[in-house]
């Protein structure tokens, strides 16, 4: 039983593997946050007791007793305007102005399997293997009610949150901010990490220690941003790969967000996250609901490697979908960094030949094929194929390519617009833009309005006959501008600030017809790279292209940090050229195979303008990778070595059986006479012995792990690590 309920004390226990969450209603109702951590078998309850404290109001009901105080309690789901002057989750204002809810328990109700979330993506689970609680929490005054729910995996040691907001008066409220998550801590000094970046350079790691007042990581952009990831860790100051306490969370959702991050008065820490109410408001009706999008959190006492293994599992198994969610991903070819828009059908299939010869499987035709667009001010919204610039029809490209015995896939942007095409000019206002006011244009384009059912449909029709047209098997999908200007012709002033969520309900909605028509279509994300590199996404595209970044040394550290929320599956990876087109740096290539190797794998160069040698090296290459494909992707991940801080970037990749492990990564500087570096491996089995690949040595599980092996000495810089080894059959005497 992972939900475990005391009705006498309303006390609420939400039990997993290897943690407990703790909450209960008083006396007064108030839903209380008693604990989140390690398994007590107790109720924690004693270690929230917190003094009186002036300039903290006390309820009403509770007369002289100082000590209760909504501004000083761990809560569940906290509401302005009530004495809770921390970051509230909620935020209402009614129709005679007023801003204020006090939530206070009505019910519960549990159920087995897990909860869905009208229109929005979410965790999903067999009724075997997640339970919901639902506690609604109801304020009198307003009669407007919240209930919360809670799904949780306990083998899977992930729980699940999300609220619905009710408005059961007769008045419409406005909602002007409406979290996911409350995480209160009632104590413990704790450091942070979030994955901050640009574009190019998504997802860095920065830690650092929480201090007094609020700190935050957001997105103001429309989706969920190369600038900052919707994903928190929050550990103790010694917590280090496996070792110490830490708490994850992430959003499952593409839109702008807001992580707050507040450690108060009493030194207790509170986190919220949920859509980011700079850029949200939303008008109930009576009757009506509103639906947050879902945020997942999980709780480690062994360090973060454990963290990032529980949210790879929930990810890969409960977030992604489809028919490629669990299987073998085939390993592409992408034109983009050989020909950019340059390019016509007979190049794209010399492309293709040069890639067939040496095992590719896949020929993904980037931007440029349709409309008129043949540079980036252009075409984007014209989703017909320019037979002209191709020399002939997409569908003799594609069955061309498939002669070759490759499939085929084709890029789209569809949620954006050029002045110069068709769609603009048929159709100026369904592009965002403010009356009265120039856009902002971001490389030449503007957003088309997602609220609107027309431009979904049109988009639906005009992809949907793109992929009948041809055997298509693939589709990037990208979206290569932040958001502003906010307006929609069709929404009424007051409903305006509803639009940068109706969009993202938009494309969710567009996403899904998509999925739901075509199956067997792999979709890949992307937003110039890794700006939408979010859970939400990945509900209906199992991979997403990480970063515009194809320089193998940065993107150890790109996916260094992605690697701390999500699975290996998901992150889009490819070999290109050197020099690379983004830094100019020389990597070899072996090196650019094992961080490539490190995602779904592929090629973004002109295979036909490699040396013989080189061609050898990409036909093993590819041989490699799909004998390791099933290892990447099902095994268990860990992280080696910190490239933020030190001289190497390593990887481990460990079956689920520990009866083979692969070791991956790159030495990146060569340092004259430079003592010997060496490796510990992780999650092996202690009292087993393995080989290392071609070599004879045997090896204890403890020596490779707490000895470690001594990597080659190297010769130059951003040298290549690979290290397989396999279990023996041998015992230790
Ligand atoms: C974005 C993508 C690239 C490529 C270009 C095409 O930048 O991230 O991979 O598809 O758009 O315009």
């Amino acid at each position: 039983m992972s939900i475990i309920v005391n009705e006498k004390e309303r006390f609420f226990t939400l039990r997993t593997t290897n943690s407990e969450y703790q909450m209960k209603a008083d006396g007064y109702g108030v839903l209380k946050h008693i604990w989140y951590g390690e398994i007590t078998d107790g109720d924690m309850e004693y270690l929230i007791e917190r003094p009186g404290l002036g300039f903290s109001g006390t309820i009403y009901e509770v007369g002289d007793q100082r000590a209760y105080s909504l501004d000083t309690k761990p809560l569940e789901y906290p509401c302005g305007g009530v004495g809770d002057h921390r970051v509230p989750a909620v935020l209402i204002t009614h129709s005679d102005g007023s801003a204020a809810l006090d939530l206070r328990f009505k019910s519960y109700c549990i159920k087995n399997g897990k909860y869905n979330i009208p229109q929005l993506p979410a965790v999903y689970g067999e009724e075997t293997e997640a339970q919901t609680l639902e506690i609604t929490l109801s304020d009198t005054a307003s009669e407007t009610e919240v209930i919360l729910r809670y799904g949780v995996f306990e083998k899977k040691d992930i729980i699940t949150r999300s609220a619905e907001i009710r408005n059961c008066g007769e008045k419409e409220i406005f909602i002007k901010k409406a979290a996911s998550l409350c995480l209160d801590l009632p104590s413990g000094k704790w450091d942070w990490i979030h994955f901050h970046g640009r574009h190019a350079m998504e997802r860095q790691t920065e830690r650092a220690p929480i201090i007094h007042g609020i700190q935050e990581s957001s997105s103001t952009r429309g989706t969920s941003s190369h600038q900052q990831n919707p994903s928190f860790i929050i550990c103790s100051p010694d917590c280090g790969e496996s070792q110490g306490e830490c708490y994850g969370a992430f959003f499952v959702y593409s839109g702008s967000f807001k992580t707050q991050i507040e450690y108060d008065q009493l030194e207790q820490t509170r986190a919220v996250m949920g859509i980011n109410p700079d850029l949200f408001g939303w008008n109930l009706k009576s009757g009506e609901s509103f639906y947050t999008p879902e945020a997942v959190i999980t709780y480690s006492g062994v360090g973060l490697t454990a963290l990032s293994q529980n949210f790879h599992k929930i990810i890969r198994e409960n977030i992604c979908r489809g028919k490629y969610k669990l299987a073998q991903r085939p390993v592409l070819i992408n034109n983009w960094e050989a020909t950019y828009f340059d390019f016509d059908g007979s190049k794209i299939l010399r492309i293709a030949e040069e890639a067939a010869k040496l095992g590719v499987d896949m020929l993904v035709l980037d931007d440029g094929w349709f409309g008129k667009r043949d540079n980036d001010c252009s075409g984007l919204g014209d989703w017909f194929v320019n037979e002209k610039k191709l020399k002939g029809s997409l569908v003799d490209l594609v069955e061309n390519v498939k002669k070759l015995g490759m499939k085929f896939g084709i890029w789209f942007e569809p949620e954006m617009i050029s002045e110069d095409s068709d769609l603009y000019r048929a159709h100026p206002d369904w592009a965002i833009a403010i009356p009265g006011r120039k856009p902002t244009r971001s490389r030449y384009q503007l957003v088309l309005d997602m609220s609107r059912k027309d431009v979904l449909d049109y988009l639906y029709d005009s992809i949907s006959k793109i992929l009948k047209s041809a055997d298509i098997s693939y589709v990037k999908w990208d979206a290569n501008r932040s958001i502003c200007d906010w307006y929609s012709a069709l929404l009424p002033s007051d409903r305006q600030c509803e639009l940068p969520h109706r969009y993202v309900l938009g494309l969710y909605e567009l996403l899904e017809r998509l999925n739901t028509d075509f199956p067997d279509v792999l979709f890949e994300g992307c937003s110039g790279g890794g700006g939408r590199f979010d859970a939400g996404m990945l509900y209906y595209c199992p991979q997403i292209w990480c970063s515009d970044d194809t320089d193998a040394f940065e993107r150890t550290k790109i996916q260094y940090g992605t690697s701390f929320i999500y699975p290996i599956s998901t992150v889009g990876s490819h070999i290109s050229v050197v020099p690379n087109h983004q830094t100019g740096r020389i990597t070899p290539f072996e090196s650019r195979a094992v961080t490539a190797m490190a995602g779904s794998f592929g090629y973004e160069l002109d295979l036909g303008s490699l040396s013989d040698n080189e061609k050898e090296l990409v036909s093993q290459q590819i041989q490699s990778f799909k004998k390791y494909a099933p290892l990447i992707h099902n095994g268990k991940y860990y992280r080696l070595s910190d490239p933020m801080t030190e001289n190497t970037a390593l990887w481990e990749f460990v079956s689920e059986d520990k009866s083979e492990a692969l070791i991956h990564g790159m030495i990146f500087r060569k340092i004259p006479n430079m003592k010997r570096i060496s490796v510990k491996a992780k999650g092996l089995s202690p009292d087993s012995l393995y080989k290392i690949e071609g070599r004879s040595e045997l090896y204890t599980g403890k020596a490779l792990m707490h000895g470690g092996l001594l990597l080659n000495d190297i010769w130059g810089d951003y040298r290549a690590v690979e290290i397989h080894l396999i279990k023996d059959s041998k015992i230790i005497m």
